[in-house]
């Protein structure tokens, strides 16, 4: 395992995490855009679920989903939100804490014009989260969308688009083997960030 040292880190931990991707890319690790996304219920209580990181840079890490599901809704109403991505190959957690704002319609376009052609007519055809019958519910409504769209392109529902968590904390995990694993938290602090290491 390689060492998480504060004086190699790269300051920016936009530019930490890219490195960390870059190498699960390189190790091949397969699910490397899977990410735990915890909203804030109602009822205060939090709830998770799994969503792809898409993009990410300066500005923060996106995925995409239905604008109308619970995880949007409790966005929209509380946008605190908090990520976990781990990747097993390297033995890295990074957790990312901070508020989801919706991506410009633009840019939830693009990304949706660049999905298989079957994900475009599923995201027509699942009203995400909502109660359904039956299954026969969900294959009656992808065929309509079939019917609907047959030769032409699929444009992206106005139900549909990005969340970009712009984060406020992101912090670094580097399990070692004698179990001391390293963590660095990296809190936003002016313009920049204040980096400190943290108790395993
Ligand atoms: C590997 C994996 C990737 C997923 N990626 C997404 C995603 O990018 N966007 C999404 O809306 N749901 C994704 N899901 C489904 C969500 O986990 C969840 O079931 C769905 O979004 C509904 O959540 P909600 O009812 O809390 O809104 C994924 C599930 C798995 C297991």
């Amino acid at each position: 395992m390689s060492d998480l040292l504060e004086s190699t880190a790269n300051p920016n931990p936009i530019e930490q995490f890219r490195l960390w991707w870059d190498e699960s890319l390189a190790l091949g690790e397969e699910r490397r855009q899977c990410m735990s996304l915890a909203t804030i219920g109602d009822d205060g209580a939090p709830a998770t679920r799994v969503v792809l990181l898409k993009q990410f840079d300066h500005r923060g890490f996106v995925f995409y989903t239905n604008y109308g599901s619970r995880k949007a809704r409790e966005l929209d109403r509380d946008p605190r939100a908090a990520l976990v991505i781990h990747w097993f190959e390297q033995a890295h957690q990074v957790r990312v804490e901070g508020r989801a704002e919706r991506t410009s319609r633009e840019e939830s376009k693009t990304y949706f014009a660049m999905r298989p052609r079957g994900s475009q007519l599923g995201a027509w055809a699942s009203e995400q989260s909502a109660v359904i019958g039956a299954r026969d519910v969900l294959d009656r409504q992808y065929a309509e969308a079939e019917t609907r769209f047959n030769g032409v392109g699929i444009p992206c529902p106005h139900f549909w688009g990005g969340y970009r968590v712009v984060p406020h904390t992101v912090e670094f995990w580097q399990g070692q083997q004698s179990r001391l694993h390293d963590r660095l938290r990296y809190t936003r602090d002016g313009k920049g960030w204040r980096v400190e290491r943290l108790a395993p």
